[in-house]
């Protein structure tokens, strides 16, 4: 993020050292994530220790320090979806988009396929229990979801079979 659009975000509070989550939450809308210089950056402009804000970047799961993709998946690792299966549906994911898991470095489960289309997250429960096992994509619940039913949800996010 260019200093100057930084600079443009932070003048939108009036108490900008008060309003960290409202900054990291509009660096977020604006960028897709939270680039590792801006927040630095931000550090210094507002006088808050970058582990601070590191400590509330890796707390919220709204914020990421990595790019995402065009489309994010984000599947419920609670336990009423554990239970009922959300691993399988992981390993089908991992399958259907040719990805394997891994952790970022602030602990989050995130993995972007290669052409950037889709990225795949871990989430702890969406309250929607009752549809278990759940996952989400672009802000949409998909419940009772299983092996079989993944393709025909990727496809309508432009996902094909190889
Ligand atoms: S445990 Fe998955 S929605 Fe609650």
């Amino acid at each position: 993020m260019e200093e100057k659009t930084l600079e443009e975000i932070i003048a939108r509070y009036d108490s900008p050292t008060g309003k960290v989550l409202g900054i990291l939450g509009d660096i977020q809308r604006s960028e897709g994530y939270i680039p590792r210089e801006t927040l630095e950056m931000l550090s210094v402009k507002i006088d808050v220790r970058i582990s601070q804000l590191y400590s509330i970047v890796t707390f919220y799961s709204f914020f990421s320090l990595k790019p995402v993709g065009e489309h994010v998946i984000t599947i419920c690792m609670g336990t009423a979806c554990h239970v009922r299966g959300a691993v399988g549906v992981l390993d089908a994911l991992e399958s259907l988009l040719d990805i394997h898991g891994d952790t970022t470095e602030d602990g989050k489960f995130s993995v972007t396929t290669k052409d950037n289309k889709f990225t795949v997250e871990i989430a702890r429960c969406f309250g929607a229990c009752s549809m278990a096992p759940v996952l989400q994509i672009d802000g949409t619940l998909y419940g009772y979801a299983n092996p079989d039913t993944l393709p025909a949800i990727l496809e309508q996010y432009g996902w094909r079979a190889a």
